[in-house]
């Protein structure tokens, strides 16, 4: 059989956090926009894509692609190694025990809406409550509310505080023996809260109650170890983590994915077909059906890479620094306010300007070359805890520098000059 030669794309060698190093690997951001050097602070939106990324795909498509796991060819072989090669890097980065763990989706919202309707499905019955928080995303929203109509199910809400902090007290009240589910974000995309997740998946375990993590916003800026967690569903994206959009992962605990019914049905996910009677495939494949998007694993393979090889520690490191000196800087001039001050916070810095619309800022901010993204950053319940419309959201990724933070403060300081 054909060995796969996976490619070395020369991943970067780290001794030292060089930033400029690191930068120069990111093509994207060697551009101007309105005549300004390019400041990218929409890292929570999506990543920039590193060469060692690009190059795996472009290696894929111009060497290996063929379908996987259907045929004998030498070109189907090699790209069926490759994928499951990524399946078992996203095992690693994880933490994960078993490969079989790892079930490419679209993203993270996918993955959620995989577990809604299939584990949400098959446990769920009326009267019955699926406990969330009141800073999820509305991906770890939504797909909860569907599911909990069809199956006449409750969702409740556990609060936060004022500065963005979930209180245990009240999240642990709400696990009650109607709970069948606990949906969580490890670290929220609209105030920068890092939730203590390993406690409170103490507390539900303790109740026998699942828990899912949201960790789209936390796996490119935070080490995660689902066996550590403990967490019973983990999800991240693909393209938050310097990978490309439209992969992503879902972790599942063996026995509990092997429980689960299919999500969606078609070729791959069976191991056997008739007009009577199918037989599903066994996990991981059983929630793969069809082809799959082939590049986007080896495209997040050569990303977890990187970022594994540039040290996550590091990462996280740089990104608090860079988080520090933009809460200092921005928060020390006059008519803001930040919006999410927790005490353990990483990576998002959301602010409002008295008198100014965050759109305005962004648009102010962008004719300086800076990107930041305002609205309610798909958490409309975060913004009408604050009693806000929208929040304007700088958003840190291993590129950036303490310049750019300064390049941000001089734009913020134009848009309070043009509103007066
Ligand atoms: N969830 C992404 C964000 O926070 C799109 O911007």
């Amino acid at each position: 059989m054909a060995v796969a030669k996976f490619p070395d794309f020369a991943q970067p060698e780290v001794h030292d956090y060089n930033v400029e190093r690191v930068r120069a690997d990111f093509p994207i951001l060697h551009q101007k926009v309105h005549g300004h050097p390019l400041v990218y602070l929409d890292n929570a939106a999506t990543t920039q894509k590193p060469r060692q990324v690009i190059d795996a795909i472009t290696h894929y498509y111009e060497h290996d692609n063929a379908n996987i796991h259907r045929g004998v060819h030498t070109l189907s072989q090699r790209a069926t190694d490759e994928y499951e090669h990524a399946r078992r890097t996203a095992q690693e980065f994880l933490g994960a025990e078993d490969c079989r763990e790892i079930i490419f989706v679209r993203s993270t919202t996918e993955a959620i809406n995989l577990v809604a309707q299939t584990y949400g499905r098959q446990n769920l019955k009326p009267g019955d409550e699926v406990l969330i928080t009141a800073m999820e995303h509305h991906s770890d929203i939504v797909p909860w509310q569907m599911i909990c109509e069809e199956k006449q199910a409750k969702l409740r809400v556990a609060p936060i505080n004022e500065a963005g902090e979930l209180i245990l007290e009240d999240f642990e009240r709400l696990l009650t023996s109607k709970t069948k589910l606990v949906a969580i974000a490890h670290l929220s995309n609209a105030l920068g809260t890092v939730n203590p997740v390993r406690r409170f998946v103490e507390m539900a375990h303790a109740k026998n109650i699942p828990v899912m993590v949201d960790g789209a916003q936390a796996v490119a800026r935070l080490p995660v170890n689902v066996r550590e967690l403990d967490c019973d569903f983990y999800a991240f994206s693909g393209h938050k983590i310097y990978g490309p959009t439209g992969i992503g992962v879902l972790y599942g605990k063996l026995a509990l994915l092997e429980a689960m019914p299919p999500y969606q049905g078609g070729g791959d996910m069976i191991s056997s077909v008739a007009f009577e009677r199918t037989v599903y495939n066994k996990v991981p494949h059983k929630f793969e059906a069809g082809t799959p998007d082939i590049s986007g694993p080896i495209g997040l393979k050569a990303a977890l890479d990187y970022v594994t090889r540039l040290g996550i520690e590091n990462i996280e490191r740089h990104e608090n620094e860079l988080l520090e000196y933009a809460t200092k800087r921005v928060s020390a001039l006059p008519g803001i306010r930040l919006i999410g001050t927790a005490k353990n916070k990483a990576g998002v810095l959301s602010f409002v300007m008295e008198g100014v619309h965050p759109h305005d800022i962004g648009t102010i901010l962008d004719q300086e070359g800076i990107a930041i993204r305002t609205g309610h950053h798909c958490a409309q319940p975060v913004m009408e805890r604050y009693g806000i419309p929208a929040t304007a959201r700088a958003s840190f990724g291993l590129y950036n520098t303490r310049e750019e933070i300064d390049a941000l403060v001089s734009g913020i300081k134009k848009v309070q000059e043009v509103f007066g």
